[in-house]
């Protein structure tokens, strides 16, 4: 393995991350921090982070102060207070995005948010969708729903996983866009094969080759995972939901409008907070979240959530997965199993893939479990997505379990 342990043990140990925890350490109830983080136990270790995270104990614990003083009471007084913390929230992840708080509204999740994009962006008959072949279907399907209502068309492309360069990359980019795109969607981590396109790279190509294509994010696997600078990246709009990487509370996720295209984009839904009128929508993309009454204590917690990586900085959980990750990659490549995602450096992420059949990956998923007491998931292959709360230990119990169970790879 190319890792050094002493530096995996320093990022990922617990209470070190970074330095900076101040006061609560990434580390599970059966690990050597002076205050747990997350509340699972050694018997049901979570590395699906891909799917859902836990949320640190924190969040949840956060989560149900609010609910209850809600149960409590639910004078205008109790409700306006917890509801502030919506605001608080929407502040602290424009921050750490690079973006403006007007650019972001709080949503559901990712399948709502990117769905406000298809189903809002005004595309017109003869126009063309272009999206990468890996999207979701909330960025894919949803698409050529929307293309069948206008008139317009879809086509998709491929990056081929060998693919050597972001120069190649970004050429394949080039290449699909066409005369008549009006959009390129497409997803900045996949989740069915762990590539990262380099975002970048693509956009500001795509800006030089054809300006007015609407460039939409699909960053559910992004958000929370990864440090990213929204402001630096030429791209119009992006999504992502809170249970996953973010740690955060469920059913919550973001929609992020670059301001010069809020006002273009319809609304799916137009609710309370909404009230003033057709031209006197709420400010910004708060247009985006007017969907009536919510959990607002799921809301309200997702400003601890959003603390939580504050204190952490989003560099230091990406720096910890990528350890982690780095070292479940290096553990499985000594097993010379075949893999999914990608090792070159400029396209990997905290999602590691090895190729099996599904339900072989079905069943391994549970021998896994049984034998090591990691939750993994059968997406794309047999997929293990760490996270910040994942340690050296879990890590190497996966791949002791692969190894026992590798009849099963083929
Ligand atoms: C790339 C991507 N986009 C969108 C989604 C949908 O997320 P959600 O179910 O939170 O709406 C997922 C879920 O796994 C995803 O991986």
């Amino acid at each position: 393995m190319n890792i050094d342990r002493r530096s995996f043990l320093k990022v990922a140990g617990g209470a070190s991350v970074a330095g900076s925890l101040s006061g609560y350490g990434v580390s599970t109830r059966n690990a050597s921090a002076a205050v747990p983080a997350f509340g699972f136990a050694d018997d049901s270790i979570p590395m699906n982070a891909a799917n859902i995270c836990p949320m640190p104990l924190m969040v949840s614990e956060a989560y149900t102060k609010y609910a209850r003083q809600l149960d409590l009471s639910l004078s205008t007084a109790s409700r306006r207070s917890v509801e502030a913390f919506k605001e608080e929230a929407r502040g602290r992840i424009a921050s750490m995005l690079g973006t403006s708080a007007d650019e972001i509204a709080i949503v559901r999740n990712t399948s709502e948010a990117n769905n406000t994009i298809v189903q809002g962006m005004p595309i017109r008959e003869g126009d063309e969708v272009v999206l990468w072949d890996q999207n979701h279907p909330s960025n894919s399907v949803a698409w050529e729903v929307q293309a069948a209502r206008v008139g317009a068309t879809v086509r998709r492309f491929s990056v081929p996983v060998e693919t050597g360069s972001i120069d190649e990359v970004v050429d394949i980019f080039i290449d699909a866009i066409g005369d008549k795109t009006a959009v390129l969607s497409f997803t900045h981590i996949s989740n069915i094969t762990g590539f990262r396109i380099p975002a970048e790279e693509v956009c500001t190509a795509i800006r030089k080759h054809k300006n007015d294509v609407f460039i939409h994010l699909d960053g559910a696997q992004t958000w929370g995972a990864v440090d990213i600078n929204l402001g630096a990246i030429e791209m119009d709009s992006f999504s992502g939901s809170a249970h996953k990487w973010f740690m955060g509370p469920r059913e919550v996720g973001i929609l992020y409008v670059r301001e010069r295209h809020i006002d273009r984009i319809w609304p799916n839904i137009v609710s309370v907070p909404w009230m003033g009128g057709a031209d006197n929508p709420p400010k910004g993309a708060r247009k985006f979240d007017a969907l009536g009454q919510r959990d607002d204590a799921a809301i309200a917690s997702l400003n601890e959530a959003a603390q939580f990586h504050e204190t952490i900085t989003p560099a230091g959980i990406e720096e910890c997965s990528k350890l982690v990750s780095d070292r479940l990659r290096a553990g499985l490549e000594d097993l010379s199993v075949a893999f999914v995602s990608t090792a070159h450096p400029d396209f990997t992420s905290s999602i590691v893939i090895i190729q099996m059949p599904r339900e072989n990956a079905r069943a391994l998923v549970g021998r896994v479990f049984k034998d090591a007491a990691v939750q993994c998931a059968a997406t794309g292959g047999f997929r293990m997505t760490p996270h910040v709360y994942n340690n050296e230990d879990h890590v190497d119990r996966v791949i002791a379990a692969v190894k026992k169970n590798r009849g099963m790879l083929s």
